[in-house]
């Protein structure tokens, strides 16, 4: 039984903010952040809206693109690392907000591979029978997760939302799936307070751990080999050539990242699809945003071959190869 993408939505925040806004706050300049990560902009979301909103507006596109109704989706799984709240899951918020009272929801948290790892879990769901359509969003505010006096890491990131509606396809639709992920490299990449490890206190306000710490250049390092070696990973389970491929969808952390992993497995970047300039870094979202750029723009034809990778906190990695067919 093939699966696939059935409906695919995207919704990225109006307010703009700019490489110039940030060296009125920050001591960076516009050439340090284009140079070393490729982003000129990207968007926050306004302070009325958490991840929920962004998700609602992008999985009613999504369910629009599908013809389907809010009632015919059997499961909600959100991709996300900035969660409305610690719980409930934003899934359930978001099953109420759009009405999909027949649904289950979760969300999975797996670092900016979220999404990745959710349309793998989905896929599981609809392939061994138990559900037949389900809604995978990647859905960031990851912006409030960063802290506005750390340049290393407040340059980087944007909010937004993709969401995606999984369902049997006649033709293509997803050959396989790879996930990853090692523990021993947690360190690199985390946002220390808030869980039951460290809860809030006066210590957690005054050393900001409440907001993410990352070392960049071990995340650099990861980022670089696992874009190559789970993308290989997965082309080589669906014998899928690498020279079949028709677009490289990476996640968007970096754009030194995206271009040395297309040189590494030699795509050129005239397949790569890079959304970074715009939308920085939107964590779990970026992968389904920068798919639906290429959708929107009409690009993506039925029969071309997918590669989407992504990698992050955890550390983990993922990677998806699937045939477009709609
Ligand atoms: N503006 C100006 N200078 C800066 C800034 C900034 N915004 N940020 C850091 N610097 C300085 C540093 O302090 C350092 O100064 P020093 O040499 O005086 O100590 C210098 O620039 C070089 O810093 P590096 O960290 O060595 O810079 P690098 O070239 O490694 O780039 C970056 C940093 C962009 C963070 C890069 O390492 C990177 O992109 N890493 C991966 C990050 C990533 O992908 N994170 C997301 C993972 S996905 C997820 O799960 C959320």
């Amino acid at each position: 039984m093939m699966v696939g993408i059935v409906g695919l939505g995207s919704y990225v925040p109006e307010q703009v903010v700019t490489n110039a806004d940030l060296e009125k706050i920050l001591d960076t300049t516009d050439g340090w952040i284009k140079s070393r990560s490729g982003i000129t902009e990207r968007r926050f979301a306004r302070k009325d809206q958490a991840t929920s909103d962004l998700a609602q507006i992008a999985a009613e596109r999504a369910l629009e693109d599908a013809h389907l109704s809010p009632n015919d989706i059997d499961l909600i799984i959100v991709g996300t690392n900035s969660p409305d709240m610690l719980y409930p899951a934003t899934a359930c918020l978001l099953q109420e907000m759009i009405g999909a009272r027949n649904a289950a929801a979760f969300d999975l948290q797996a670092g900016c591979p979220g999404w990745v790892y959710a349309v793998t879990a989905g896929t599981q769901f609809i392939q061994s029978g138990m559900y037949k359509n389900v809604l995978v969003v990647g859905a960031e505010v990851i912006t409030r997760m960063m802290d506005n006096t750390d340049r290393g890491t407040y340059v980087l990131f944007g909010d937004g939302a993709g969401a995606t509606v999984l369902s049997t396809v006649e033709h293509g639709g997803f050959l396989s799936f790879e996930l990853f992920a090692d523990g021993s490299l947690a360190q690199y990449l985390t946002l220390p307070a808030g869980g039951s490890r460290k809860p809030f206190s006066k210590e957690v306000l005054k050393e900001r751990s409440y907001f993410t710490k990352m070392d960049g250049q071990a995340v650099f390092r990861f980022s670089v080999r696992e874009i190559s070696r789970i993308s290989k990973k997965v082309l080589d389970k669906a014998n899928v050539p690498l020279e079949s491929v028709d677009w490289f969808v990476p996640h968007q952390a970096n754009l030194r990242i995206i271009q040395s992993g297309a040189q590494e497995l030699g795509i050129p970047m005239e397949k790569v699809v890079v959304t970074i300039d715009k939308y920085g870094n939107s964590s779990a979202a970026s992968i389904p945003i920068a798919l639906d750029k290429i959708y929107t723009e009409g690009k993506l034809k039925n029969g071309d071959k997918v590669l989407m990778v992504s990698f992050g906190a955890g550390m983990t990695s993922g990677a998806i190869i699937m045939e477009w067919s709609r």
